[in-house]
């Protein structure tokens, strides 16, 4: 099967600046794709190059199959943007926004009417679709954006920081229009928020400083990282002398003590016998095993938290 999106290569240069490095990218037809990365990774700038709104400098690239350089009008058939800015038309209302959307994709209005009705009742905005978007909240109004860029049933959707600037309630609500209208099209997102590729996305790939440095599954990611097996200890009492006595074991990789708890790193989950032959008759409340968040992960591939 062709792939929904590829790259091969591809690069993008502002003056002397690299936003985007030798970018090598598949996409699964059908898949929910997570891109990944701080302010500055260069997410925007691989949008625009696959929605055909930029040039890339050097390298290819595929939308279902079709050349960004060649194919930029078939291209913009088969795709439906979201891009960061919500860009409506503050003086149309909900409605006449999506209308219109539907007239320059040339669709005839006995089939964009029956089309925006159903966009408007799945966005939750049938009841608001006769108002202007700046009486929108946030939520609403990226909606609409959502709704717009369905109308003329797109097979691969772009979204572009989906809920960056929404409330948490709000981002909630968005997520699950996501997930709504997903498995019948290709999705493609960029966000920094972590928690929503972990819950959004089929596969994720992580990018900084306009290169990828990884990408898989969330499970995937998650064992890439070093020392594959957390473990928390907790004291009633005696916490550092028991860290101390830790801290000198071969098998543990890593230890970090906050108050009573203890976190050591594992090099393999066999050596949680031995920790437990060494804490014997220590004062453990609790051992509990802990899962890295994709955060940690995120952290430790680009080295530092989320630039803002
Ligand atoms: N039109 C432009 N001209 C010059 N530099 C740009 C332009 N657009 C983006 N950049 C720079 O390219 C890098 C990547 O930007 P962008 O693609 O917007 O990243 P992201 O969307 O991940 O925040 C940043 O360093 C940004 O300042
Ligand atoms: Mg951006």
């Amino acid at each position: 099967m062709t792939a929904a999106i590829l790259t091969n290569n591809l690069t993008k240069q502002y003056g002397t600046l690299t936003a985007l490095g030798n970018l090598d990218l598949q996409v699964r037809q059908g898949s929910i794709f997570g891109l990944l990365g701080p302010n500055g990774a260069g997410k925007t700038t691989l949008i625009r190059i696959l929605t055909t709104l930029m040039r890339q400098s050097s390298g290819e690239a595929f939308i279902e199959g079709n050349d960004t350089r060649s194919r930029g009008r078939d291209i913009r058939c088969l795709i439906g943007v979201v891009p960061q800015e919500n860009s409506l038309d503050r003086y149309l209302t909900a409605r006449e926004n999506l209308e219109l959307h539907a007239r320059l994709h040339k669709m005839d209005a006995a089939r964009y009417r029956q089309r925006i009705d159903e966009l408007m009742e799945l966005m939750g905005l049938a009841g608001r679709q006769h108002d202007f978007p700046d009486t929108f909240s946030g939520g609403m109004q990226r909606r609409l954006v959502v709704a717009r860029a369905l109308v003329h049933q797109p097979r691969v959707l772009f979204l572009d920081e989906p809920t960056t600037g929404l409330d948490p309630q709000s981002r909630r609500s968005v997520w699950e229009y996501i997930r709504s209208i997903a498995g019948s099209m290709t999705i493609f997102l960029t966000t920094h928020y972590l928690e929503e590729a972990e819950l959004l996305c089929d596969r994720i790939a992580i990018m900084d400083h306009g290169r990828l440095i990884a990408q898989g599954t969330t499970q995937e990611l998650k064992a890439r990282l070093s020392g594959d097996t957390l473990y928390e200890i907790e004291f009633d009492g005696e916490t550092e002398r028991y860290a101390a006595l830790l801290k000198n074991m071969a098998c543990i990789r890593s230890i970090t003590v906050k108050g009573a708890v203890v976190n050591v790193g594992l090099e393999h989950w066999e050596c949680l016998s031995e920790v437990v032959s060494a804490l014997n008759g220590a004062p453990v409340r609790r051992i509990s095993l802990r899962e890295r968040t994709l955060e940690e992960v995120f952290i430790s591939l680009t080295g530092a938290g989320v630039r803002q």
